[in-house]
């Protein structure tokens, strides 16, 4: 079978990012990417390719090569549901934050409305790919939904979970370790479906590296996988606690234990905790996943590495407020960084959130400079946490368009995200401008402790 049109609902962090590379790779291959968010549509159509939504190094040279040749961007889901041989659902899948599983559970509404409306729409057999990251056996409740309120046509689930990482998209999509694809492996049907993705993929991914599974455990891998990545940052940051108190240094017990092949070196880099919209919305899926079978073990196991995340974060805002004499009150503090991570403008969990929610609790004047991310997201932020009124959070935030400003007459800048542009700032300058003693927090572990206690800063950095 050989796939003509795509249609992917959801144009966010990940629709976005893998239609287009899936477009540029497959000249051949129509691929509509829609969403209800009629705003965000129409950025990813501005005639200035750099005024898309998504910040990823890379994107806005293939979305100029690839939009409206074979790459379209729309509002009418209707008409690419009904045009399309495959569907990829890529909608989000938040922590449900109501009823049974709030706070654990994945809210499954957006998919569920997908599924609806693809039934609704489709007069032609289709294969709904699953892109979104989906708890355990979701395939077996979409395939319910679309044969019991569809038009009588078939359809083929499988699963296809997104492995890139935010601000390195482009490049994971183009060479990604693996594509896992998940079918019903027992028919001859779902191996159609599932070939027939394979050679999608197979324009520009060696076939080794693409996996096909059991539509059950390429959904279980997905969260598997975000579930050891994060287990491992949070294993070198309760490490960084301790290095803080011995006297050793996180870096050095990284490299150490990194070196180790059975281990590795990555993600072995301590900082002031994970963030992102994944990692912890996974494992909490995950725990309630474990909890719903009674395998309250391994639940509490994995459950373990949110806490100790959040504990890195807090013990991070509790240690500014500590050095600077017990109190933050009136004082101004800036951030550099407000991102979860660098080279992304995507700021869902960023740990720079709670930090400063922990500060203007504490009643600090805060300043915020990120080079990607708008004064708007970093309200919208601290405002759905509900912590104060709106207006406080403007009237004890501000934000600053470089880090020269945010540090001037500051008492302590904190290093939140790790831009590289934060490496090469005129250090001294800086310095000279902020009130005395001048603290620096390294939140990342990205300056060189020797050269800023030289200039004469207060130096504390995450896991030394
Ligand atoms: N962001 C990542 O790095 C990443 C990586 C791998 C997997 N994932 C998974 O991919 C999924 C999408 O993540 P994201 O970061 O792209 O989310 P996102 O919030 O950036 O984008 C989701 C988009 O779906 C749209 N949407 C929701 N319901 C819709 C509907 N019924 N019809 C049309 N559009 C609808 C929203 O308006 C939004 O623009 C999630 O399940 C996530 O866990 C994300």
């Amino acid at each position: 079978m050989k796939i003509k049109n795509i249609c992917c609902i959801g144009a966010g962090y990940v629709g976005g990012p893998t239609m287009a590379v899936i477009a540029q790779k497959c000249p051949e291959i129509n691929v509509t990417v829609v969403d209800i968010n009629e705003k965000r549509i129409e950025a990813w159509n501005d005639k200035d390719v750099e005024n898309i939504p998504v910040y990823e190094p890379g994107l806005s040279k293939v979305i100029a090569e690839t939009r409206d040749r074979n790459l379209f961007f729309s509002t009418d889901i209707d008409s690419a549901i009904d045009k399309a041989d495959m569907v990829f659902i890529s909608v989000n899948t938040p922590t449900k934050t109501y009823g049974i599983g709030k706070g654990m559970a994945a809210d499954l509404k957006y998919i569920e409305l997908c599924a609806r409306q693809i039934a609704r729409v489709s007069k032609s057999d289709k294969i709904v790919v699953e892109k979104s990251t989906l708890p355990v056996r979701t395939a077996e409740a979409l395939k319910n939904i679309l044969d019991n309120t569809g038009n009588g046509v078939n359809y083929q689930i499988l699963s296809n979970p997104e492995f890139l990482a935010e601000g390195t998209a482009v490049e994971d999509l183009l060479n990604p370790d693996r594509v896992l694809i998940g079918g019903d492996v027992e028919s001859p049907q779902g191996k159609e479906a599932m070939q027939a993705l394979v050679d999608v993929y197979a324009h520009w991914v060696d076939k080794s590296r693409i996996l096909t599974t059991s539509v059950w455990s390429s959904e279980l891998s997905k969260l598997t996988a975000n579930a050891f990545l994060a287990q491992r940052v949070s294993s070198i940051n309760a490490m960084s606690e301790l290095c803080e108190k011995t006297g050793a240094d996180v870096n050095e017990v990284a490299k150490a234990v990194g070196m180790d092949s059975r281990i590795g070196p990555k993600f072995l880099k301590a900082s002031v905790g994970f963030g992102g919209s994944c990692f912890q919305k996974d494992i909490l899926n995950l725990v309630y996943i474990a909890k719903s079978f009674g395998l309250n073990e391994v639940a509490d196991y994995w459950e373990q590495v949110i806490i100790i995340n959040d504990h890195q974060k807090r013990r991070f805002a509790a240690n500014v407020v500590k050095t600077l004499f017990n109190t933050v009150s009136g004082k101004k503090i800036a951030f550099l960084g407000w991102a979860f991570k660098k080279d992304t403008n995507d700021t869902r969990e960023s740990a720079a959130i709670y930090v400063a929610d922990y500060l203007l609790n504490e009643q600090a004047e805060i300043v915020i400079y990120d080079p990607k991310v708008k004064a708007e997201q970093i309200y919208a932020d601290l405002d759905y946490l509900n912590s104060r009124p709106c207006e406080e959070n403007r009237r004890c935030v501000t934000v600053a368009n470089n880090s020269y400003t945010a540090g001037k007459d500051a008492h302590a800048i904190l290093v939140l995200t790790e831009w590289d542009e934060f490496k090469t700032l005129n250090w001294e300058k800086i310095y000279n401008d902020m009130l005395k003693p001048a603290f620096l927090f390294d939140g990342r572990r990205l300056l060189e402790r020797k050269i800023k206690e030289k200039i004469g800063f207060e130096f504390y950095a995450i896991g030394s």
